[in-house]
């Protein structure tokens, strides 16, 4: 029988998560991120599929947030309930970040550079643990991580 399961490469190669079957919120399409709307549905898509109990879930490099509330809004569909998403970011934007990111998809003003609080604001209906860091000089002092979201991961998706 087919596995089906976010292992399984040729199943993912399919790329189940733009499935008419699996139906993401409206507010999709309309946070501020850098990802693209099928960016956002592959990582809730595959957060909701996790199993490993223990395993962490870190986004490294959140911006905003939408890779952020995407993983948390997927867990909250599987076996993975209530766990929380740990998100390491600089959280600084430039105003041309802002413009493309944030302004173009409706969202008010927003003075200075450190955009921390903005993004506490954003994700604060999800479980997030988060941290105003330079990745580069911390150390994870978690359990094992289930699944880490940075750039190589969605490249070996096949972007
Ligand atoms: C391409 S963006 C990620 C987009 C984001 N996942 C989203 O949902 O919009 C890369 C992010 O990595 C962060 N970043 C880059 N180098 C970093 C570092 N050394 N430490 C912490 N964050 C870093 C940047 O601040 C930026 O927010």
């Amino acid at each position: 029988m087919k596995r089906m399961d976010i292992d399984d490469i040729e199943y993912m190669r399919a790329k189940p998560w733009n499935s008419r079957d699996f139906s993401i919120p409206g507010w999709f399409a309309t946070y501020p991120t850098m990802l693209s709307l099928e960016e956002m549905r592959m990582l809730a898509f595959i957060s909701g599929k996790s199993s490993l109990p223990e395993g962490q879930v870190v986004d490294l490099g959140p911006f905003l947030g939408g890779s952020t509330v995407a993983l948390a809004w997927g867990l909250e569909l599987g076996e993975r309930r209530g766990a929380t998403v740990h998100s390491f970011d600089l959280f600084t934007a430039s105003e041309r970040q802002k413009y493309d990111f944030l302004y173009k998809k409706g969202h008010p003003f927003y003075a200075g550079t450190d955009i921390y609080e903005l993004f506490l604001n954003l994700t604060r209906d999800f479980r997030v643990n988060s941290r105003k860091v330079n990745i580069m000089n911390s150390a994870w002092g978690g359990t094992e991580t289930q699944f880490r979201f940075c750039l190589s991961t969605y490249q070996s998706l096949g972007r």
